[in-house]
């Protein structure tokens, strides 16, 4: 049973409290919602989280993000607590990509190198040579020797960027993100000739549809870099809203515009590119798993061993 929060309790200040208290570090991905980038240590992609969660020397690590994200953390520190605020928080690409299917699937390329994106469970993980994020996956398959058969997945849209901006052929498996392929097209368009000065970012878990009007393709810290270092002042963002806080909070003079296919009132930065998995830790959970220093995550060790070195080549490259 967890107790109750006192309503009066401040919130930022007691996560802080218990920060040093517990001898914690919060790690945070782009697409939480913005009180929890305010209490991180470490706000980033994918991939900077998992750097971050090597280097750190606290004893805990409170992962703010899903599931695969504080799973790689503990995978990567096996000797640290890792919490996550909400044990539920999932993802749609680590669902699309079940064990004993993904091990059909290699069965029937014998000799395929596999690289698996970072959203996957530790079983793909365990069965992958290479993982790799949306920051590096153009870098670790071109690492590959060329000539060699490579099964990419579980993202079939950011497998095909890949495979076009690496110019290699990819066996794919057909998972996509709910978030990413929402992204409408027609919409795209209307909002580009309604803003003629505005960039078009993507993340390259939208569709082809998508990304052949992007100005930009990256993932979420190459489009915040982007942002940032453009002398454009208007951007329609085509990834998780999250990130918008973060982007008007590091260019407080530019317009940035949800690319979400529909709009819930004024608001630009709410509408349907809301991951639901990500937005099921709130502030409140955050205090409460530094408190009692649960959900834990809990991995078998030899499933660990396994999923360790792909882990640790996906770190090492770009
Ligand atoms: P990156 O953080 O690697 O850009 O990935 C985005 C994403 O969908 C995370 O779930
Ligand atoms: Fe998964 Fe997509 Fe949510 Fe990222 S945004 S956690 S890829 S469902």
């Amino acid at each position: 049973m967890t107790s109750e929060i006192d309503p009066e309790l401040d919130l930022f200040a007691a996560i802080a409290r218990l920060k040093r208290e517990q001898d914690a570090v919060i790690l945070a991905h782009y697409y939480q919602e913005p009180d929890i980038q305010e209490v991180a240590d470490v706000l980033g992609d994918s991939l900077a989280l998992a750097r971050a969660a090597q280097k750190t020397d606290k004893r805990v690590i409170v992962l703010c993000g899903v599931h695969f994200m504080a799973e790689t953390a503990k995978i990567l520190n096996p000797e640290k607590k890792v919490v996550l605020p909400d044990l539920a928080a999932g993802c749609s690409l680590a669902e699309s990509c079940p064990p004993a299917a993904f091990a059909a699937f290699k069965a029937k390329h014998p000799g395929a190198v596999v690289v698996s994106y970072v959203n996957t469970t530790a079983a793909i993980k365990a069965m992958s040579d290479y993982v790799c994020t949306s920051s590096n996956a153009v870098a670790v398959v071109s690492s590959i020797p060329k000539g060699t058969p490579i099964i990419f997945g579980p993202d079939i849209n950011l497998g095909r960027y890949v495979a076009s901006k690496a110019d290699r052929e990819l066996l794919l498996w057909p998972g996509t993100c709910i978030v990413h392929e929402t992204f409408n097209e027609k919409h795209l368009l209307r909002l580009l000739a309604e803003h003629p000065q505005a960039e078009l970012i993507a993340h390259p878990e939208c569709g082809p549809e998508v990304l052949q009007h992007a100005h930009v393709v990256g993932s979420t810290k190459a489009l915040l870099d982007h942002t940032q270092a453009s002398p454009k002042t208007e951007f329609i963002v085509a990834t998780e809203a999250g990130i918008l806080h973060t982007m008007r909070k590091a260019s407080p003079g530019k317009t940035f515009i949800a690319a979400a296919p529909e709009r819930l009132g004024d608001d630009p930065s709410c509408g349907c590119s809301t991951c639901p998995h990500m937005k099921l830790n709130t502030l409140e959970k955050v205090y409460r798993c530094l408190r009692d220093l649960k959900p834990e995550i809990v991995l078998d060790e030899d499933l660990r061993l396994r999923a360790l070195l792909p882990i640790e080549r996906m770190v090492a490259v770009g």
